[in-house]
């Protein structure tokens, strides 16, 4: 059978078989992004992201409450967060992208959660130093994104766990094994790390409001793997005397390869930042597309940007100008665009850009200490 076929699996671990948002949208009780809600983030924020324009991010819980919050004068915060296993890939830049035009747009402050600690007790072959080192590295891609700094809080579960313990301890209080079990699906055979880690990840979305000692809204931009925490944290929110956190879903950018999400588990599927620009280049000429078996045939037949990774980067990430992404679509579809073609012209975008996000990771090495939680 093959991968697009297979059953949609969504989990904050898992990410497999064809996506459908619609029906995540159903089967995780949030609410569709709205074209009033858009605009609305477009007026704070002076233009339309094209993440919100072409509906990479989607769904949303209590985002209309979150910007009125905002809108009645008060303070408002962002989080997000990064499990640092590996180097960082393309398709986790693209919620970072997000929270920085959300940072510019609400003079917010972002925390951001480097998950060592999670990462450490669920992969077999990471050893905790090499976790604790992928904050420190995926730290850079995190601040070459271009968030702003003295309003961003990095920190290392591990080596922070000073600034955030006592409050993670007053949530885990509240979070039965059963429904820990119920949500994450958590066997007799998990380490008990495990369990207890999701305490940390809802912990955030309290921890400024906890520092500043007022109530501060708290909205997550991230992708919609990372769901099952915010429904556990919102059920506990005002329990603890916090507002429920607000969230705002993105989908996956895609492998290159057919199906799935770009994964740092399947390494030969995904464009690292830290990748050498030519190697990139190669591996997004090696990708699977949505075109004909022989240029005869696409000629013939047309492709179809639909299916296509290659389209999909132009429309994620690549290409902003919607009548070039519109005649890439068209001309696809008509034949008169090859697929080596189109392939040339986006690795040549995909090397652009590494080089210039290469630079700026580079420089981020300046500053790192500033963006730490102090
Ligand atoms: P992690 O490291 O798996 O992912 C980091 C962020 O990237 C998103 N993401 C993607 N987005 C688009 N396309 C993809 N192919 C793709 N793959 C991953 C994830 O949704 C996430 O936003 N447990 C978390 C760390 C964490 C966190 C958070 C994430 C702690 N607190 C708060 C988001 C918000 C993790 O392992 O993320």
């Amino acid at each position: 059978m093959s991968n697009n076929k297979k059953e949609m699996v969504v989990t904050p671990w898992e990410v497999s078989g064809e996506i459908d948002y619609d029906k995540l949208i159903e089967n995780f009780g949030t609410n569709k992004l709205t074209d009033e809600l858009k605009q609305k983030l477009a007026k704070h924020a002076g233009y339309l992201h094209s993440q919100l324009k072409r509906d990479v991010f989607f769904s949303h819980r209590d985002l209309d409450w979150w910007i009125s919050q905002y809108e009645a004068g008060n303070k408002v915060g962002l989080y997000t967060g990064r499990g640092p296993s590996g180097d960082v890939h393309l398709g986790h830049l693209l919620p970072w992208i997000f929270t920085k035009y959300l940072q510019d747009a609400f003079d917010a402050d972002l925390y951001f959660q480097m998950t060592d600690d999670e990462k450490f007790l669920l992969k077999e072959n990471l050893t905790l130093e090499q976790a604790i080192e992928f904050t420190y590295e995926n730290a850079l891609d995190v601040i070459a994104c271009g968030m702003n700094k003295g309003k961003t809080f990095i920190f290392s579960d591990t080596e922070d766990i000073s600034h955030i313990y006592k409050l993670g301890l007053k949530v885990s209080k509240k979070i039965t094994l059963s429904t820990a079990k119920a949500v994450f699906g958590f066997t007799d055979s998990d380490n008990i790390g495990l369990t207890w880690y999701p305490a940390l990840q809802a912990m955030t979305c309290f921890l400024q409001s906890d520092r500043e000692k007022k109530n501060v809204p708290c909205l997550i931009p991230a992708a919609i793997d990372q769901d099952p925490y915010w429904r556990i944290t919102r059920d506990v929110a005002e329990k603890l005397g916090y507002y429920k956190p607000a969230q705002i879903h993105g989908k996956f950018l895609p492998g290159l390869q057919q199906g799935g999400k770009m994964s740092a588990s399947q390494p030969e599927t995904a464009i690292f930042t830290t990748d050498n620009p030519d190697i990139a280049a190669k591996k997004v000429v090696a990708a699977f597309t949505g075109g004909q078996q022989t240029i005869k045939l696409q000629k013939e037949l047309g492709g179809n940007p639909g299916i296509c990774n290659i389209y999909a980067y132009y429309y994620y990430l690549f290409e902003e100008d919607d009548k070039k992404l519109q005649e890439i679509d068209r001309n696809c579809r008509s034949g008169s665009l090859t697929c080596g073609e189109c392939k040339a012209k986006l690795s040549r975008m995909v090397k652009t850009f590494l080089i210039d996000f290469q630079k700026k990771r580079e420089k981020a090495k300046d500053s790192l200490n500033d963006y730490f939680i102090k």
